[in-house]
């Protein structure tokens, strides 16, 4: 049997590069304000995948395979602050408590520090795309950062709509999760010089993965091993969002069905065996393999944006990546 896809392809690529990524981000969340540095370290030290600085990385390395990787490794640092500053912020708004296997800096410090020290890595990660001295990727990483948060803002208006349709759940997954792997990975190759031609590729790539990466983040929440996902299974239950295993089992199901959908995801009202009901609703349905079809769909697409390039370690890695996307269990 082929081994399930994994990270391993695109760790071995850049592990290299990554242990200067890795400096950058500890160096950079320094502050004379005690809190900051020990507050953003709860949640660095944890680890956290990677992926993003790695698709940046992979992203210029595929422009320039022999290039200097040293404005690469900065920018993918600034990713990577990106989107711990997202998660600061989404753990206070989603009022979670787990996070990367460890309780939530909101959690332990409260909502005022934990948007606070979000905000300072947002700072951060704008002072390092300066000195990368590349305008059109501050550009575009400035771009997706008000996306990300216009998406937060999307999900918060279709909250409690599980007949919500499938474009504005889209949307809400594009702008909080997906624009920020699609620039990720364009802007590695715009930092290698890569061709305009290869950079909307990657974007293309990056955008696919990411809406993949998000759909399977959004059925996880629902059939997860907490233990290996590091966060806590019915988070998004609990906060009533509309995501795709919902919608599915929403339409799927008959008037009692839909009855207590309304109940618990739209009036918020959830009580003691709700979660497990919601499950087993999904699975009557097909609603968590159906989401993962989707996922699959997506990761497939992203593939297919690389498959006319040289077949390279990168772009292979970058491939596999894809499709880890879509069958992840952490
Ligand atoms: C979590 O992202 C937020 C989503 C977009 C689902 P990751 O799953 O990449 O989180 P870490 O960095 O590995 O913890
Ligand atoms: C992730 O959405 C989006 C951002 C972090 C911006 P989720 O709310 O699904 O992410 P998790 O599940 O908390 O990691
Ligand atoms: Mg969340
Ligand atoms: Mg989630």
């Amino acid at each position: 049997m082929p081994s399930a896809p994994s990270l391993n392809p695109i760790l071995s690529l850049t592990e290299t590069a990554m242990v200067e990524v890795n400096r950058i981000i500890v160096a950079r969340m320094q502050s004379d304000i005690d809190l900051i540095p020990t507050l953003a370290g709860h949640l660095v030290s944890a680890g956290g995948k990677r992926i993003r600085p790695m698709l940046t990385l992979a992203g210029a390395m595929v422009a320039d395979p022999e290039g200097s990787l040293e404005g690469a490794a900065k920018l993918a640092a600034a990713v990577e602050f990106i989107h711990t500053a997202t998660l600061l912020h989404d753990d206070v708004i989603d009022e979670s408590n787990m996070r990367r296997g460890n309780q939530t800096a909101n959690a332990i410090w409260g909502n005022e520090a934990s948007v606070l020290v979000g905000d300072f890595l947002f700072a951060r990660a704008f002072e390092l795309m300066v000195e990368t001295g590349h305008i059109d990727v501050l550009g575009r990483l400035s771009k997706a950062s008000a996306r990300i948060t216009e998406g937060e803002i999307e999900q918060m208006l279709i909250a409690g709509k599980p007949d919500t349709d499938i474009d504005a759940y889209l949307s809400v997954i594009i702008g909080k999760t997906a624009e920020l792997f699609a620039a990720a990975s364009e802007t590695g190759s715009m930092i290698a010089n890569g061709s305009d031609a290869l950079t909307a590729n990657l974007k293309d790539y990056g955008m696919a993965l990411g809406i993949a990466f998000q759909i399977t983040d959004d059925a996880l929440d629902y059939h997860a091993d907490e233990g290996d996902l590091g966060k806590t299974v019915g988070d998004d239950f609990a906060e009533g969002k509309t995501t795709l295993p919902v919608m599915m089992a929403y339409h799927a199901g008959d008037a009692e069905e839909k009855a207590f959908w309304m109940r618990t995801i739209s009036d918020g009202d959830i009580r003691d065996g709700d979660l497990a009901h919601a499950q087993a609703l999904m699975q009557s349905h097909g609603a968590i393999t159906g989401a993962l079809a989707e996922a699959r769909r997506h990761a497939e697409q992203a593939e297919a944006c690389l498959s006319d390039l040289p077949a390279t370690p990168a772009r292979d890695a970058l491939i596999e990546t894809a499709a880890f996307a879509a069958s992840r269990t952490v």
